[in-house]
């Protein structure tokens, strides 16, 4: 079987994508699977890359990139038996028949139902959720309004556009003081690892965190801050007619930092733990548990995804939902699942077994 992995991308999470795919590279079963590593270039650029696990690992040192190096894939159209194909130097050459592809693609751009469209329009299989649910996912408003719908208990916050900010920022601080109180998450609404999020624990503080929020989306939430712990679950989607599976619950625990924004998950190691297996109750894991599939069926994932949830007085409450996580070997999604019996290599194998079925 040959898989396409495609990583990179025109988000602002292109270095996280690198990452994922150093782990998978790494890690794909090679005596099951040929695989043609593709990057996207910030600019949008597919490129040919080099099936090298070392030269897209993260450190603090290394914040890896895809960049341009002339060459140029061409998807395959409905004529073409799935054949991929590069060009080098004005030359085209076959890659091979793609059996399915590998979005390794974290944010706008890759995560969100565009290059879900595109594989579907030229009929590639491919792992993970499909256009509707990439795109609703991605979108924290939308994401909300699905999973309220659904009955599931969402952090208390509103949506704020730039055109109604333009046109009332006090009125906006005014609403945050009065229906939310501080301190309150401020996020873009189309973004990830905590890319343009901003905790703000007084008003004088909000035009700013507007500010960057908005540098990433026009539409911008603002969140209560929740006091309680943060625990997340790994869901993997089954082959057709079967409920999706929970994994293990995994926690966030802060140790110096003020929140899980992108320095504390990627580049400061001691800024917070992972905790994985976390220490839940029985009856609290099999909530979880329960919480995260239902979260799962109600935006129609498929193949994979993490949900993110607070756990204070009141009980579980959804934060987010991933439909590609981080994916490292030790990001929280694979560690979940081989606390749950399943390792690194094998969960690849599975999620391409499923696109495949
Ligand atoms: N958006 C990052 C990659 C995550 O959810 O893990
Ligand atoms: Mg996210």
């Amino acid at each position: 079987r040959t898989v396409m992995v495609v990583f990179g991308g025109r988000s602002s999470e292109h270095q996280i994508s690198c990452a994922t795919a150093a782990g998978v590279l790494g890690a794909i079963d090679r005596s099951r699977f040929d695989v043609i590593p593709v990057g996207i270039t910030r600019e949008g650029a597919w490129v040919l890359e080099d099936d090298n696990p070392e030269k897209f690992r993260l450190n603090p040192e290394n914040l890896p990139e895809v960049v341009d190096n002339g060459t140029r894939i061409l998807m395959p159209d409905s004529t073409a038996n799935r054949i991929v194909s590069v060009v080098r130097e004005g030359v085209r050459s076959d890659l091979g028949s793609v059996d399915v592809v590998l979005p390794l693609l974290h944010g706008p751009f890759g995560e969100d139902g565009t290059v879900q469209g595109m594989l579907e329009l030229v009929g590639l299989p491919f792992v993970g959720s499909k256009v509707l649910a990439a795109s609703v996912a991605m979108d924290k408003h939308f994401t909300k309004l699905v999973l309220q719908a659904a009955g599931l208990r969402v952090a208390p916050g509103f949506t704020v556009t730039d055109l109604d900010w333009a046109a009332d920022a006090a009125g906006v601080a005014t609403r945050v003081e009065d229906s939310l109180g501080l301190p309150v998450f401020v996020k873009p609404a189309r973004a990830g690892s905590s890319v343009g999020v901003t905790k703000v624990k007084s008003v004088a503080d909000l035009a700013a965190a507007m500010d960057v929020a908005f540098a990433e989306d026009d539409h911008v939430l603002i969140e209560q801050g929740i006091v309680g712990r943060e625990i997340e679950i790994a869901v993997l989607g089954s082959p057709r007619g079967e409920r999706a599976r929970a994994s293990v619950a995994g926690e966030i625990v802060m140790t110096e930092a003020e929140f899980y924004d992108f320095a504390a998950k990627y580049l400061d190691d001691s800024a917070v733990r992972l905790d994985c297996p976390a220490d839940v109750s029985d009856a609290q894991l099999a909530e979880a548990q329960e919480l995260a599939i239902r979260a799962f069926e109600a935006l129609g994932a498929e193949g994979l995804a993490r949900v993110d949830f607070f756990l204070d007085d009141e009980g579980f409450l959804v934060n987010e939902v991933n439909t590609m996580p981080g994916f490292t070997p030790i990001s929280m999604f694979p560690r979940c699942w081989q606390a749950s019996g399943l390792e690194y290599p094998e969960l690849i194998t599975e999620l391409l077994e499923v696109a495949l079925s």
